[in-house]
């Protein structure tokens, strides 16, 4: 059995000249997954974990107790660390500059979705933590500028997500592959438990809020019907299943193959997902794992930001079924 630590130290050792930060980094991400998974799995003991916090956040969505919580959570933890510039999250409005002589002079930025499916988390369903870590591009010795948030994902230099599920995962990559770490209780630790693993090229799993069916653009229901279909061929009809959280899902997917789409609709024209720190750290991984996303029609990581909270479509998953699925946005729009 291998723990989390000894895997980053492992992967550490092959690049000599790397000075430690990034383990680091992935070091304190391990104990705010650790802090949040004891705060979602006491919830319902307490008063102050579940239910809303009374305000909104930037995005116009009624913040959850546990939003704050776990943004905090992760916020205080880099600002523990000598390796953080700066910090970006859903539950804050602008980014953080970590603004002290270590931070002006670290090396890192760390973008969040601190909780992800919060509207799960009173009904004891799974949810998540989505990350994104980029090396800064302003002068070192200056503090951190917005156009050090605003590069495009295909510079990101680790990601990953933690699913509090049946059980709590850590899964993230440094662009060396995908791996995959389950934590037990009893130790408290997170031990290796999907070595570089990858996800399947095709899959029988669609996933998409139906409810908003009528909303959809022409070419997401002509997938939609495709994937309902008969044709033994192609295994049709696939199998819809919705979580209400981006990582399950997306991580059943990873797993078993299947799609995730959120599309533009009347109700979000640009999707509703974030890019920068739920599109970009989940299509890097994606990718990693031999999969795909798109926005319909392009890489997710080629797209170049111009704000910290835009929104953008999210095609995601198994190779063969974002390429179908992009097909029918080419053909129908
Ligand atoms: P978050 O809870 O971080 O705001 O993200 C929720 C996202 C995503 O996780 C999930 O798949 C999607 O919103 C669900 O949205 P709908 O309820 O509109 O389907
Ligand atoms: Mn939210
Ligand atoms: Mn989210
Ligand atoms: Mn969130």
């Amino acid at each position: 059995m291998k723990t989390l630590d000894a895997f980053i130290i492992e992967k550490q050792a092959e690049y000599p000249n790397a000075k430690g930060a990034l383990s680091g980094i992935l070091s304190s991400i391990r104990l705010v997954a650790k802090v949040i998974h004891r705060d979602i799995n006491r919830a319902g003991l307490t008063n102050d974990i579940l239910g809303y916090a009374g305000n909104q956040n930037v995005q116009g969505e009624s913040q959850m107790k546990l939003d704050i919580i776990a943004n905090d959570t992760f916020k205080h933890a880099l600002m523990a660390r000598e390796d953080v510039a700066g910090f970006a999250s859903e539950e804050e409005d602008e980014f953080i500059i970590f603004d002290t002589e270590r931070g002006r002079n670290a090396r890192y930025i760390i973008l969040t979705d601190p909780l992800d499916g919060s509207s799960n988390i009173d009904v004891n369903v799974s949810v998540g933590t989505i990350f994104s870590i980029y090396r800064r591009v302003s002068p070192l010795g200056s503090p951190v500028t917005l156009e050090d948030f605003m590069q495009p994902g295909n510079k990101q230099v680790a990601s990953g997500y933690v699913v509090y599920g049946s059980s709590t995962m850590l899964v993230y990559t440094t662009g060396n592959g995908v791996n995959g770490f389950t934590y037990d209780p009893t130790l408290g630790e997170f031990c290796l438990s999907h070595e570089n693993f990858q996800m399947p090229h095709n899959g029988k799993i669609y996933s998409i809020n139906e409810g908003q069916y009528l909303k959809f653009p022409m070419g997401v229901k002509k997938y939609i019907k495709y994937c309902q279909e008969e044709d033994a061929a192609t295994q049709r009809p696939y199998a819809s299943r919705y979580i209400g959280s981006l990582v399950s899902d997306f991580h059943r997917n990873m797993l078993k193959g299947g799609i995730y789409i959120y599309p533009s609709a009347t109700t979000y024209p640009n999707g509703k997902l974030r890019l920068l720190y739920e599109g970009n750290p989940m299509a890097f991984l994606a990718e990693q794992a031999g999969g795909l996303a798109s926005d319909g029609y392009r890489r997710i990581l080629d797209i170049q930001p111009t704000e910290l909270h835009q929104r953008v479509p999210l095609f995601i998953g198994s190779k063969d079924m974002v390429e179908k699925a992009q097909e029918f946005m080419t053909e129908y729009k």
